[in-house]
């Protein structure tokens, strides 16, 4: 069971509401349900209705009885934390897989209770996304829901090894799965060092859908999926180099990886610049082949590439 104490920060602040209230015992289990009332309940019907509705939940604690395995194997997620929640429909195993008294009352009768194995894409997603719509607002429309991927095609709640996000697998084999296509870049002689294990797929990509192209994390600034890492590039700088800003760091750089030092888009530097700075390497700045020869290149001049404080030209 894990324990409040190693809740991480983004989470207490979600579930604070609970907390606030409930007291956990030694094992980390709620020892009373919550008092409080929290933004569901506050929605909820008349007290006689819902007893009505509710009479149709019994309670994990019955499905325990004839799935016991399962049910010990759910309670060290952070699943557990369901049990938490004041609506009988948000709790437990019937919060994902519905009202369970006639299932129970027919002696396991598989017809009478939800399985999302058996239903399609978009009824998981939505059975999903009623407690995790605030966190993944975008997913209905992101490029994996449209494509009938659905949750349970990353993630698995109830066989899930990893230690993290309930993933059937862990990055990058289970995006690798589907995206062979991608994985060649990630063995080029210059790469991201996702199969390292140094960097993952999502801290560029978030796959719940985003508001930008090719499922990149949403930011004001284009550039600042990279720039939170390299922030030696990030400026703002008093001369700006307009590339950077008008094309991205794409504009120059292959992210996956590249047969070029640097992750370059290009095996040379100067027909890099030469494609916005045609001619400049015969002018009489630069003399007669500057930029062209082999051991002399325009960032041996121009270094600070990305930008400057000091030189409008870049120069060191
Ligand atoms: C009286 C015993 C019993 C109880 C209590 C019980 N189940 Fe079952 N359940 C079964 C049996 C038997 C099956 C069918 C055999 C199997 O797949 O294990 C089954 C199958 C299932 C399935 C798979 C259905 C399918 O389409 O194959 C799900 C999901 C399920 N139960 C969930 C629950 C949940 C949730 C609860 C508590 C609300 C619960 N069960 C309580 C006996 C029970
Ligand atoms: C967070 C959602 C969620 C919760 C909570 C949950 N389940 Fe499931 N359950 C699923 C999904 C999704 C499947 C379909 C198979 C899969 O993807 O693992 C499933 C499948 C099953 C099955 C079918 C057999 C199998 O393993 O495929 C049984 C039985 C079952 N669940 C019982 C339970 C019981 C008992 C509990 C509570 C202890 C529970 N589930 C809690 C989502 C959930
Ligand atoms: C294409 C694979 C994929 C799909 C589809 C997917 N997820 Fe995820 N999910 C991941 C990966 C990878 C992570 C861990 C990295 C991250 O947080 O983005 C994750 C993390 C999470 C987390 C924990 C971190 C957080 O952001 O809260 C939750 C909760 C979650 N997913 C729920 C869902 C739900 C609900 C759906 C369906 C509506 C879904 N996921 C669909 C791959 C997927
Ligand atoms: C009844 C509400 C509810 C439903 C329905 C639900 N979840 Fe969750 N889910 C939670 C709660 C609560 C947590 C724990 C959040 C936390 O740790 O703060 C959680 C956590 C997760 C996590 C993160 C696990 C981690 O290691 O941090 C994933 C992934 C996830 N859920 C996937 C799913 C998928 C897939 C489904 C549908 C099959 C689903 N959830 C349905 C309430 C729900
Ligand atoms: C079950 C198969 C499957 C898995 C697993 C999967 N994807 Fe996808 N992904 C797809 C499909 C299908 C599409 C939509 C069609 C397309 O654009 O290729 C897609 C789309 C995408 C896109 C958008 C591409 C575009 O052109 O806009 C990105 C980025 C992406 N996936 C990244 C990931 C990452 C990262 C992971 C692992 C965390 C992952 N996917 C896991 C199947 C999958
Ligand atoms: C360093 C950041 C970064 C990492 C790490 C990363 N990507 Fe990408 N990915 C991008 C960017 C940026 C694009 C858009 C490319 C463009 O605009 O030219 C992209 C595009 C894509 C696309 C759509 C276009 C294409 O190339 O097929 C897919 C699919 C994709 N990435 C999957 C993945 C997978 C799978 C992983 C992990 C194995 C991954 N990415 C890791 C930044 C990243
Ligand atoms: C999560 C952190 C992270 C993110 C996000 C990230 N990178 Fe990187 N990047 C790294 C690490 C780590 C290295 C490897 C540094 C090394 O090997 O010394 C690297 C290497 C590079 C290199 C090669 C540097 C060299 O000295 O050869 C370039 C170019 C680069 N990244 C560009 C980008 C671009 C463009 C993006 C956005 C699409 C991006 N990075 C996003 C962490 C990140
Ligand atoms: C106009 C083209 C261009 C753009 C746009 C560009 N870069 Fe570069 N970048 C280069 C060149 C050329 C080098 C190689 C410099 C050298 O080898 O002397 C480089 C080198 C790097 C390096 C290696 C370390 C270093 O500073 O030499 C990193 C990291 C990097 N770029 C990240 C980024 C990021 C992040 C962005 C977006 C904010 C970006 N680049 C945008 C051309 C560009
Ligand atoms: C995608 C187009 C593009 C690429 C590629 C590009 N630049 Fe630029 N660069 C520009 C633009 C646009 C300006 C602003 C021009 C202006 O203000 O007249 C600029 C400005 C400059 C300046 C300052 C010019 C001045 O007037 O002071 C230098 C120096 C420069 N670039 C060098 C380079 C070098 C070296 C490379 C290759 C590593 C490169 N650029 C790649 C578009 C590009
Ligand atoms: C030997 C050092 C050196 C090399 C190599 C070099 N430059 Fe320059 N570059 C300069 C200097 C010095 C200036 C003038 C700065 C000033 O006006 O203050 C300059 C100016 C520029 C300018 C702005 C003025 C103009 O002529 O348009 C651009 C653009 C430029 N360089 C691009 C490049 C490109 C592209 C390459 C590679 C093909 C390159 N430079 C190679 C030193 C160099």
């Amino acid at each position: 069971m894990r324990m409040p104490a190693s809740f991480r920060a983004s989470r207490v602040l979600l579930f604070s509401t609970f907390f606030l209230l409930v007291v956990a015992d030694a094992s980390g289990q709620a020892s009373q349900p919550a008092p409080a009332k929290n933004a569901q309940s506050a929605s909820a019907p008349p007290a006689a209705a819902a007893s009505a509705e509710d009479s149709k939940y019994v309670g994990a604690d019955t499905c325990k009885t004839c799935h016991e395995e399962i049910y010990n194997a759910w309670q060290k997620t952070p699943h557990w934390k369901t049990t938490l929640n004041k609506e009988a429909s948000h709790q437990g195993c019937e919060g994902c897989h519905g009202p369970g008294a006639e299932h129970v009352a027919g002696g396991g009768d598989t017809s009478k209770i939800f399985n999302p194995a058996k239903h399609s894409a978009k009824e998981v997603d939505a059975k999903c996304l009623t407690c995790h719509a605030g966190t993944h607002p975008n997913f209905d429309r992101s490029p994996h829901a449209r494509a009938k991927v659905s949750c349970i095609s990353c993630h698995s709640v109830h066989q899930s090894k990893e230690e993290d996000n309930l993933l059937k697998v862990s990055q990058p084999t289970l995006c690798f799965q589907c995206h062979s296509d991608t994985k060649p870049a990630f063995n080029m002689p210059f790469h991201h060092k996702v199969n390292e294990g140094l960097i993952t797929c999502s801290d560029c990509h978030d796959v719940h859908g985003t508001f930008g192209a090719n499922n990149l994390k949403s930011t004001a600034d284009q550039n600042a999926i990279c720039t939170k890492c390299h922030t030696e590039t990030r400026g703002p700088f008093v001369y700006e180099h307009v590339a950077v800003k008008a094309e991205g760091c794409v504009g120059c750089h292959t992210p996956h990886g590249s047969q070029n030092p640097r992750l370059l888009s290009m095996p040379a530097i100067a027909p890099l610049c030469n494609q916005c700075h045609s001619g400049v390497a015969n002018n009489t700045v630069h003399g007669m082949g500057a930029g062209s020869s082999e051991t002399i290149t325009c960032t041996n001049c121009h270094t600070y590439i990305h930008g400057s404080n000091m030189n409008a030209a870049f120069l060191r």
